[in-house]
Order: structure tokens, then sequence, then C-alpha cells
């Protein structure tokens, strides 16, 4: 099997800042993955997981819900997110590590929500995999390079990405392939990439894409793409 994949988001209009609000933070300060321990969001959005399908998208990549416990021991070294997610026995609450009006109530330490009695609220994930690769998040950055997990070497079979991206309203986001190179077949079915120009299933699906032909630019139309 081949496959690299590799390409660049560029702001279509860099002008400001990017301004975390309550978002999901997620930058070079702090780790987006410590510990084994990473965030999940929906496909759909933020809070749109129940206590059970957070605990499917956890087993889905080889993994499962991480424990409170495991949570601290990744914010200790840095994990800091911005979203309440799921944890293992139907608990709910996200790592801060440092303090910000924003978010956490000014403190830092696990928010805790407590054991949660509505396993049907919707919060995000926090799942355990020790043995995960580096691979998906949510990119806010004005330029950022993507690569498939051990670029330049072949990724690993098996594998789901998520990759997000986030700009500023008003801003429009370019993809521009630089090496493209994932296995064939007529349908795209067996390894494939992705394109949605929103969160939504249908009509933000931009395309499909597999082989080793490198696609053309895409421009989103709003704000925001998923891979
Ligand atoms: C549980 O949470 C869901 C989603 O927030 C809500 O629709 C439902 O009414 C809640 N059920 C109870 C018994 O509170
Ligand atoms: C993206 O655009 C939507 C409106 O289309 C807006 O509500 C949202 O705040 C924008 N996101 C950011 C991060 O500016």
């Amino acid at each position: 099997m081949i496959a690299l994949l590799f390409f660049s988001a560029l702001l279509w209009d860099e002008a400001g800042a990017w301004g975390f609000k309550d978002g999901v933070l997620h930058n070079s300060i702090w780790l987006e993955r410590a510990a084994g321990v990473y965030h999940r969001e929906a496909r759909s959005g933020k809070y749109r997981l129940t206590f059970a399908e957070a605990k499917a998208v956890c087993e889905y990549e080889g993994g499962h819900l991480a424990t409170y416990q495991q949570l601290e021991a990744a914010r200790k070294i840095g994990f800091h997110v911005c979203a309440a997610g799921w944890m293992a026995k139907g608990r709910v609450g996200y790592p801060i590590v440092k303090a910000g009006a924003n978010c956490g109530f000014g403190k830092t330490g696990i928010v805790d929500y407590g054991i949660r009695l509505n396993r049907s609220e919707r919060w995000d994930a926090y799942c355990y995999n020790p043995n995960g690769k580096e691979c998906g998040g949510v990119f806010t950055d004005s330029r950022h390079v993507f690569k498939s997990p051990g670029y330049p070497g072949e990724y690993e079979n098996e594998q789901v990405c998520y990759w997000h991206i986030r700009v500023r309203f008003g801003q429009r986001i370019q993809l521009h392939f630089l090496e493209f190179d994932v296995e064939e077949d007529p349908a795209c079915l067996a390894d494939f990439l992705e394109v949605y120009d929103s969160y939504d299933d249908v009509s933000g699906f931009v395309g499909r894409f597999c082989g080793d032909e490198l696609p053309d630019d895409i421009i989103s139309t709003g704000n925001l793409s998923a891979l």
C-alpha cells in the first residue's frame, strides 16, 4: 500500500488575528494530545455526542473514553482544551492548564461537571488510546501543512483522521495539495480523503479523493472545512 497525503490551507483573507472565545483552544503552546488522551467532537460540530456516541467514537479509533485520572495525567503535562467532553463512567469535564476568563472559571484543573444522570446530553469526547497515532484535530492557524501520520513514510491501515479547519467570520479557506498518493480503487472505497465545506454531511460534501493525481485547489464558501 502506498500513501502520502500532504496539503496546506491558506487563508483567503488574512486580516486580523484569530481571537479565541469559548471555542476549542488548540494552539502550539498547549498540547493537543498528551499521555494517550485526545479530544474528539462530532463531525457535525461541538457538543453533539451522547454518551453512547462518544464511547463509540473512541472505540472506533481503537481506544476508549478516558478516565478522570487519565485526563488529569494529560493535563499535568500540558493538555488544555476548552470544551466539555464525556469521560469514562458518564463523567463530563475538561482540562484547563492555563487560567483564563473565557474558559474554566479562571481556575486550573479538571473542570468537573460530575457523573451525568442523563446520558442523552450532548458533549464532546475525551478518548484514551496510548497506541494511537497523532492524527486529526481542530486547526485555526492562518497557514497549516497537514500530513498523514508517519509522512513521508506510508500511512498505516485502519486509521481515521478528521481535520477541522475554522477561520474567522468573513475569511475563507484555500486547500492546496502539495503531494497526494492514496491507494486507488474505482469507487474510492478503500482509502480516501473526503472534503466537506461545512459540517453538513450532505450539502457540504465537496468530494472524495484517492489515487495519485493531485486534486485541484479547493476554496471554501464559508469559514470552515472538514477533512
Ligand atoms: C436528557 O437530555 C436531553 C438532551 O439535552 C433532553 O432532551 C432530555 O429531555 C433530557 N432528559 C431528561 C429526563 O431530563
Ligand atoms: C463562522 O461564520 C459563522 C456564520 O457563517 C459565524 O456564526 C461564526 O461565528 C464564524 N466563526 C468564527 C470563528 O468567526
